[in-house]
């Protein structure tokens, strides 16, 4: 647990960002989260995981920036990402984070910057979700997510089990068919808003799971969790939800041979694959989850 707040709590650290950075080392270890820097090695592996019966979701590494220029740069990256994922004709989404949309500078802005990223999924028939970050930012981003979806269907959006507010979130999504993924959440978040027992955060994710199945809405969701995944296909099976209305989703390069035998058995599973060199926080909140991840650096540092 302490080690857990130390990761989380150096994941905020920029000073520390811009000096791990610079190591090539830290590079190194970085892609075995990280897809590559560029699109064209993101849109290389998802090639690849498409070969092997995935679908993806790609991001565009990078949040809290701290000018308008960033912002604009991040959501024209993202277009450019959308006509790249359409010519190489691969299964893609994408996902954003909205700090790096510009939330903390403009909010109108903001809007219109992931708007821009929307048309342009919709003009290839594509799909966007926004990433959810820490409690201050939920509201913010639940309101841009159900003013985009008025007018764009291609639009879901994030919720994070470890919340008290997320069941009457989850209910207000799903009363506009919402398509949501559930995950449990990582950022630190104190004891007044959000979950602090593993079991509370897990019963939660369940209780959650089991309302967005019985939408009919088309959901994702996203854990590296046995007892969830478990859960999930447990409750599906008892109330005849089909495979394909749902889906799995992990992150790239977490438990791989999990995420193979789930497309094995015939359920369908994103995978979401982070590029960029913005890869520190991102990085961070990884081994936050799995501090054992820290020995797999190591070894690696050794190894050099
Ligand atoms: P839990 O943390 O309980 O881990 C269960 C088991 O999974 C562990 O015992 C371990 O075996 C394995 N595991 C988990 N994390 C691992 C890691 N980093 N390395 C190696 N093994 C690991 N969060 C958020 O706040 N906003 C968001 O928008 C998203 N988006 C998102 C998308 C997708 C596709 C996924 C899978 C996850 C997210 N998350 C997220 C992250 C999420 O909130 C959560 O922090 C992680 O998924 C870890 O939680 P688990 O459900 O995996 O369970």
């Amino acid at each position: 647990m302490v080690m857990k707040s130390t990761l989380l709590f150096l994941s905020r650290q920029e000073k520390l960002k811009n000096f791990v950075l610079r190591f090539e080392f830290a590079q190194k270890v970085s892609r075995r989260f990280v897809s590559g820097e560029t699109q064209e090695q993101a849109i290389l592996a998802v090639k690849d995981m498409n070969q092997k019966g995935f679908f993806a979701t790609l991001d565009r590494l990078g949040e809290n920036v701290t000018n308008k220029d960033e912002a604009s740069k991040a959501a024209d990256d993202y277009i450019m990402l959308l006509d790249k994922i359409n010519q190489n004709n691969v299964d893609s989404n994408v996902s954003c984070k909205l700090t790096q949309m510009g939330l903390d500078l403009d909010f109108d802005f903001c809007v219109n910057n992931v708007k821009r990223i929307v048309e342009k999924a919709k003009e290839h028939n594509n799909f966007v979700r926004i990433d959810m970050e820490d409690s201050p930012r939920t509201d913010k981003t639940l309101q841009v997510c159900f003013a985009l979806h008025k007018d764009y269907q291609n639009v879901g959006a994030v919720i994070q089990a470890y919340l008290y507010r997320s069941e009457e979130d989850v209910r207000k999504l799903l009363e506009q068919k919402i398509r949501i993924r559930l995950c449990k959440g990582a950022y630190k978040e104190s004891k007044k808003v959000a979950f602090q027992k593993k079991k509370e955060v897990d019963d939660n994710f369940v209780k959650l799971t089991k309302m967005m199945l019985k939408s009919g809405v088309y959901h994702g969701i996203a854990t590296h969790d046995d007892k969830m995944i478990q859960a999930t296909i447990d409750f599906a099976k008892k109330e005849n939800i089909p495979k394909e209305s749902y889906e799995f989703q992990f992150l790239y390069g977490i438990r791989r041979e999990l995420q193979e035998d789930l497309v094995k058995k015939g359920y369908n599973v994103r995978i979401y694959v982070p590029y960029g060199d913005q890869w520190y926080p991102y990085f961070m909140r990884r081994m936050a989850e799995r501090p054992a991840n820290l020995f797999f650096v190591a070894k690696n540092y050794f190894r050099r």
